[in-house]
């Protein structure tokens, strides 16, 4: 039997979008399912949801930035249900704008939740794995670390968010590398999405007082915003559809999960970018209105 089947899953940013659908597949097929967010009401929204449906669910409210809550994380997994099977470090925030127009609370915040939270994740959770994959040859786990297409491409006027997912990629394939050399039990997976409509084109809804700065947005973090929001809200994949590309991978043990694997020819383009030594091209050549729209609206008088 596979271990999704009836296992322990432990999700962070199961509140909404992707790890909310994550935790309602993990439900449906049985799995226990520590369900983890900074949102407390949609939490326990959630989280009722599925207790009303049958399953088995631990709500847990928590920053992922925060090593301290993190812990907190393990200790009631292992405390209620025991050593996860699968490990979703899903949650993560979205902030754009002009690279060198980030404040020091902006950095702090996305780096700390975008990057910290999952390295907290993997840091804590998979050595209880590699134990429970030691003490029994039949014991599997998957470890799931969200980045996003941001990772693999360099889009304009997406900042810091660009900077976090290239390292979430970096920290996800290095984990790969390093789970082969010691097991054959636990394997590492990463999440690349394209635009998919979500609440991610709101996280400044999570973002904690003592990481506000009081900065009036600028003109190209509200641009960001905009354009963002525009894409996120016209994705026509859903949510439900990505959360399923990621059991599809791990039944498979497939560890690149792409939610628009056409948008890899960007990635393509980078790569022989990089290996002819030309300038980096722009993401969105094929789509130079794009491109058009921010440099017009960028340069434009206030
Ligand atoms: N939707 C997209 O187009 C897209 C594309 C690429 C990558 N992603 C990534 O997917 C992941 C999930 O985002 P989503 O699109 O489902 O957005 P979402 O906003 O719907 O869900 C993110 C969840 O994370 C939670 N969260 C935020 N900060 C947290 C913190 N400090 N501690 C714990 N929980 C926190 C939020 O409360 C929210 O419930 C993120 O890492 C995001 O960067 C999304």
């Amino acid at each position: 039997m596979s271990s999704l089947n009836g296992g322990i899953a432990v999700i962070t940013g199961a509140a909404s979008g992707f790890g909310l659908e994550a935790s309602r597949i993990a439900a449906s097929r049985g799995m226990r399912v520590v369900m983890a967010d900074v949102q407390q009401e949609a939490l326990d929204q959630a989280a009722g949801e599925l207790a009303a449906q049958g399953a088995m669910v631990q709500p847990f409210r928590l920053d992922v930035s925060k090593a301290a809550e993190v812990e907190g994380l393990v200790a009631i997994t292992l405390q209620r249900f025991g050593v996860p099977n699968f490990v979703f470090n899903n949650a993560g925030v979205g902030a754009g704008g002009l690279i060198w127009e980030h404040t020091q609370k902006d950095w702090e915040w996305v780096v700390g939740v975008n990057l910290m939270g999952v390295a907290h994740g993997v840091r804590l959770f998979t050595p209880l794995m590699l134990q429970a994959a030691k003490a029994d040859p039949n014991w599997r786990g998957h470890i799931v670390n969200t980045a996003s297409m941001a990772g693999l491409l360099n889009a304009p006027n997406m900042g810091v968010y660009n900077v976090t997912k290239h390292a979430v990629v970096s920290l996800s394939e290095t984990l790969y590398q390093d789970l082969a050399l010691v097991t054959e039990q636990v394997h590492a997976h990463v999440l690349c999405p394209y635009f998919v409509p979500t609440g991610i084109h709101q996280s400044h809804r999570n973002r904690p007082a003592e990481m506000k700065d009081g900065a009036k947005p600028t003109k190209s973090q509200l641009i960001a915003q905009a354009m963002t929001g525009q894409a996120v809200t016209r994705g026509k994949l859903t949510a439900t559809d990505v959360a399923q590309f990621v059991f599809e991978a791990m039944d498979e043990n497939r560890f690149y999960v792409f939610s628009h694997p056409k948008s890899l020819s960007g990635v393509q383009v980078r790569l022989e970018d990089i290996m002819s030594l030309r300038n980096p091209t722009d993401p969105f050549a094929a789509k130079p209105e794009i491109a058009e729209q921010l440099r017009a609206a960028l340069r434009s008088a206030d």
